[in-house]
C-alpha cells in the first residue's frame, strides 16, 4: 500500500497531500533529482582524473614510445589491458601466426559444399605518384615506408573459399528487388564515436559479415581493417539483377591496410574504395563469378596517413598515390569436390571417375528477369553512402543562378579539401585538424533527414574548395563570379566555413566547422551531455544546424520577399 501511494506520487510528479511534511519531500525530491546528474559529473570527473594519473604513471615506466604502444593494445582506453587485448602479443610471442579467432563465426561447411578458387593480383604503389617524392622523400624517415616498399605482391596470391562463405553478400529478406540497396557491414562512426584511433596494428576480431571480407582481402596483406578509420565506414551491395534462381550483385567496400608493425609506427594505406560484384545463386550453394578490385580509372586512388612519434593524433603525414591494380578474380564458377554417380560412388571431381580425365562441369545460361545497369547500381550505392548527396549540390556558378531564379538562399560550403572524395584531401598540415571536421560534418550533420528537408526546401545547395574560389576571384574575364568569390572568402576561416548567402552573394550568416563542432560534439562521458540528453533525444548537432538555418532565413527574410 506504501509502495503504491510513493509510485503514484512520482508518476504525478506532484507529493500528494497524504504525508505530513508535503513541503520537505518535495523539497528531498528536488534534492534528488539535482543529485543524480550532480553525482555523474562527479564520477566522470574522478574517472578522468584516475586515467590522468594512470596515464602520467605509464609515461613515467615507459616513456612516450612504450606508452603509444601499450595503448595501441589497449582498446578501451582504460590503461589496463585485459587477456582479449593481450591476445595480439601473446599470439605474436607463441609464433601463431594466424589467430584461430574465426572458429566462432565459421558454420561447419559442408565438405560436400561448392568450392572456388580465389587469385589475388596487385601492382604495388606507384612511389613517383606520391608528392612526397617531389623532394626525393625529404625528411620521411626510412622505418616510415618500409611496409609499404617492402609490399610488392599479394601474401596469398590463391586461395580456396566455400560458397557458402559468400551467403555474406545476399541481400536480406526485405530487400529482394532489383535496385535496392543494404549494408553488409554498417557504418558505426556517428558525432560521439567520432573516428576509430590511429594508433592500432592488429586489425580487431571480424564478426560475422565481417569475416568472408577480412578473409578476401587477407590475401592481399596479413593486416586488414574492414572498418576504416574515418567515414565512409562499412560496405554496402545492390541488387544490379535476378532470376529466379541467381542475384548479381555489386558491392563497396571501405577498407585499410595496416603497412607497418611493431616497432614502426603505424602507417594507414587506404584505397578510395573496393568495388566489384558477385554472381550467386538465392542459397548461395553455387558462386558463378567474383571481381573484387580498386577502381584505378583515376590519377590518384590510395590515401595514405602515417604517424610520427608516439602520441595519437599530432604528428600525422599524409600522402596520396596510384595503386595500378589490386584486385580478387574467381578463376571458375564453383563446383563441388565430390560428386555421385549413378551407382552411388563418391568421386573426386579433381580426380574423376574410372575414365581418370577431371570432371567437366557445364553451366547453365543465366537469363536475368530484371536488371538496371552497373552505373545505376553505382550511383545507389553512393547513396546510400552520402545521404548528403540526396540533396543536390550545384557548381558554384549554378548555384547563383539558380537561387537568383528562385528566389532562394544559397547553402554554401567553402572548404580546404574536398567534400565527397576520400582520395583527394589536403596534403598540407595541419591535416588531422581539418581531415576530421571536414568528415566528421558530412557523416553527421550534412545527413540528417530534418537537415536535408530543409536545405531540399529552402535552400540551394553547393559546396566549393578556396582554391578554386581564389582561381575564380582572380579571373578578370569573369567580374559577376569574381565578385561573388571574393565575397566568400571574405568570410572564409579554415578549415570549413559553412555559409548563407544572398543571390547577389551578400553572407547573410556563417559559422566555421571546427567553432560548430566545438559547440555539438560531445562525447557520452562528457558531464554536459545528461543535459542535452534530457531535454530531448536530438542528436545536438543537428538542431543547432536547423537553428544556424533558420537564422540565416530569419536575416535574408527582408531581401528575398522583395
Ligand atoms: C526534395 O524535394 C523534392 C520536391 O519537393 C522531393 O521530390 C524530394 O524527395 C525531396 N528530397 C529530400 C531528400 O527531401
Ligand atoms: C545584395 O542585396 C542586398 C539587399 O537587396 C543589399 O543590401 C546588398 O548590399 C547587396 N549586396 C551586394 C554585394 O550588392
Amino acid at each position: 500500500m506504501a509502495a503504491d501511494t510513493r509510485r503514484s506520487a512520482a508518476e504525478d510528479g506532484a507529493p500528494r497531500g497524504s504525508g505530513r511534511w508535503p513541503l520537505l519531500r518535495l523539497l528531498i525530491r528536488v534534492l534528488l533529482l539535482a543529485a543524480a546528474p550532480l553525482a555523474a559529473v562527479g564520477l566522470a570527473w574522478y574517472r578522468s582524473a584516475c586515467l590522468e594519473e594512470r596515464r602520467e604513471a605509464g609515461l613515467r615506466i615507459l616513456g612516450a614510445e612504450g606508452l603509444f604502444l601499450f595503448s595501441s593494445l589497449d582498446t578501451d582506453h582504460d590503461l589496463f589491458l585485459s587477456p582479449e587485448e593481450f591476445k595480439p602479443i601473446a599470439e605474436k610471442l607463441a609464433g601463431l601466426t594466424r589467430p584461430a579467432e574465426f572458429d566462432e563465426e565459421q558454420e561447419v561447411l559442408d565438405p560436400n559444399g561448392e568450392t572456388l578458387t580465389m587469385e589475388a593480383r596487385m601492382q604495388p604503389l606507384r612511389m613517383d605518384t606520391m608528392t612526397k617524392s617531389r623532394d626525393g622523400f625529404l625528411g620521411v624517415t626510412h622505418s616510415s615506408l618500409s611496409g609499404l616498399r617492402s609490399w610488392k605482391v599479394p601474401v596469398a596470391p590463391s586461395s580456396v573459399f566455400h560458397a557458402r562463405q559468400f551467403r555474406a553478400f545476399l541481400p536480406p529478406k526485405d530487400k529482394l528487388d532489383v535496385g535496392d540497396t543494404w549494408w553488409i557491414v554498417p557504418s558505426e562512426l556517428n558525432i560521439f564515436t567520432g573516428y576509430l584511433p590511429n594508433n592500432r596494428y592488429q586489425p580487431p576480431t571480424p564478426r560475422g559479415k565481417e569475416v568472408i571480407l577480412h578473409s578476401l582481402l587477407s590475401m592481399f596483406h596479413p593486416r586488414p581493417f574492414v572498418k576504416t578509420r574515418f567515414a565512409p565506414q562499412g560496405a554496402v551491395g545492390c541488387i544490379r539483377a535476378a532470376s529466379d534462381y541467381y542475384f548479381d550483385i555489386t558491392f563497396r567496400i571501405h577498407a585499410e591496410f595496416q603497412l607497418n608493425d611493431v616497432p614502426d609506427f603505424p602507417f594507414w594505406f587506404t584505397p578510395g574504395q573496393f568495388t566489384g560484384h558477385i554472381v550467386l545463386s538465392r542459397d548461395a550453394s553455387h558462386v558463378r563469378n567474383f571481381h573484387l578490385y580498386v577502381p584505378n580509372d583515376r590519377s590518384l586512388n590510395v590515401d595514405m596517413e602515417w604517424l610520427y612519434g608516439a602520441s595519437e593524433s599530432s604528428n600525422m603525414e599524409v600522402d596520396i598515390g596510384y595503386l595500378p591494380q589490386m584486385e580478387l578474380q574467381a578463376t571458375r564458377p564453383s563446383v563441388p569436390t565430390f560428386i555421385h554417380d549413378e551407382e552411388g560412388n563418391v568421386i573426386d571431381s579433381r580426380v574423376g571417375g574410372a575414365g581418370g580425365d577431371p570432371i567437366q562441369f557445364v553451366f547453365e545460361e543465366i537469363a536475368w528477369k530484371s536488371e538496371i545497369s552497373h552505373e545505376e547500381a553505382a550511383r545507389r550505392m553512393e547513396l546510400t553512402f552520402y545521404p548528403f548527396k540526396k540533396v543536390e549540390y550545384l557548381p558554384f556558378s549554378e548555384a547563383f543562378d539558380r537561387a537568383q531564379a528562385e528566389k532562394k538562399l544559397v547553402h554554401s560550403i567553402l572548404l580546404w579539401g574536398a567534400l565527397d572524395d576520400q582520395a583527394v584531401r589536403c596534403v598540407k598540415q595541419p591535416l588531422s585538424r581539418h581531415a576530421g571536421s571536414g568528415r566528421t560534418l558530412r557523416e553527421t550533420v550534412l545527413e540528417s533527414s530534418p537537415v536535408l528537408a530543409l536545405l531540399n526546401q529552402s535552400f540551394i545547395s553547393t559546396w566549393s574548395l578556396v582554391k578554386e574560389l581564389e582561381d575564380l576571384k582572380a579571373d578578370p574575364q569573369n567580374p559577376t563570379l569574381s565578385r561573388l568569390a571574393a565575397l566568400h572568402l571574405d568570410k572564409y576561416n579554415f578549415p570549413v566555413e559553412m555559409m548563407l548567402v544572398l543571390p547577389n552573394g551578400t553572407v547573410v550568416h556563417h559559422i566555421n566547422a571546427n567553432y560548430f563542432l566545438d559547440q555539438t560534439a560531445m562525447k557520452p562521458e562528457d558531464e554536459g551531455t545528461m543535459f542535452s540528453f534530457s531535454a530531448g533525444f536530438e542528436d545536438p548537432s543537428t538542431s543547432t544546424y536547423i537553428r544556424f538555418l533558420q537564422e540565416g532565413l530569419e536575416k535574408a527574410k527582408q531581401y528575398l520577399e522583395q
